[in-house]
C-alpha cells in the first residue's frame, strides 16, 4: 500500500516485489559464499537467481514495461538493457563454475547493478504503474504472468546480451514523476 495516498497495490506488483526480495536475499548469499571462497556454491546460487529472474523478467518486459514505454521510453530501454547485462553474467554459470578468471569480479559488479536495478523499479516503475495503469492494462500484466508461469522465457542471443553495458539511472525520472 502506498504510504502517501493509501492506494491499493495490485497483486502483480506485490509478486514482483516479493521476487525482488528473494533475489536480494540470494545476492546476500553470494556475497557470503564469495567471502568464504565457496565458488561452486556461488555458481549454484547464480542459477537460482536466474531461475527467479526468468519469469519475473517476462512479466516486466511483456506485461509492465509495454504499458509505460510510451511515457518513459528512455528509462524502460535502460532497464531492459540492464536485464540483458545481468542475464549474460549470471548465464555464464549455467553449467557450473565459469572458466573465465574474470567472472567472479564481473559477477560482483553485475550483482551491484542488479541490486540498484531492483531499487529503480521499486522506486520508479512500480509506483508509476500503480498510479497510471488502468484495469485493462493490469489484465495484460496478469496475462504476462500467466504466460511466464506456463512457458519458459526464450533464450537471449549472446550478441544481444553483450551489447548491454549501459548503467543509465533510469529510475530517477520515473521516481520523480510518480511521487504521490
Ligand atoms: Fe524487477
Amino acid at each position: 500500500m502506498c504510504q502517501y495516498c493509501g492506494c491499493q497495490q495490485p497483486a502483480a506488483i506485490d509478486e514482483l516485489t516479493r521476487e525482488h526480495d528473494a533475489v536480494v536475499a540470494l545476492i546476500r548469499d553470494v556475497t557470503e559464499q564469495v567471502a568464504a571462497g565457496r565458488i561452486a556454491d556461488v555458481a549454484a546460487t547464480c542459477r537460482r537467481i536466474s531461475d527467479l529472474l526468468g519469469p519475473h523478467t517476462v512479466v516486466e518486459e511483456e506485461g509492465l514495461f509495454p504499458e509505460l514505454e510510451s511515457e518513459f521510453p528512455d528509462q524502460i530501454a535502460a532497464l531492459t538493457r540492464e536485464h540483458r547485462q545481468v542475464e549474460h553474467v549470471l548465464g555464464e554459470a549455467a553449467s557450473g563454475v565459469p572458466a573465465d578468471q574474470s567472472w567472479p569480479q564481473r559477477l560482483q559488479e553485475v550483482l551491484l547493478v542488479l541490486r540498484q536495478h531492483t531499487l529503480k523499479e521499486q522506486d520508479g516503475v512500480f509506483p508509476a504503474a500503480v498510479i497510471s495503469l488502468g484495469a485493462d492494462q493490469w489484465e495484460r500484466v496478469d496475462a504476462a504472468r500467466a504466460s511466464a508461469s506456463s512457458t519458459p522465457p526464450p533464450p537471449r542471443s549472446s550478441q544481444e546480451s553483450q551489447h548491454s553495458n549501459s548503467r543509465h539511472d533510469a529510475g530517477e525520472e520515473l521516481e520523480s514523476r510518480s511521487s504521490c
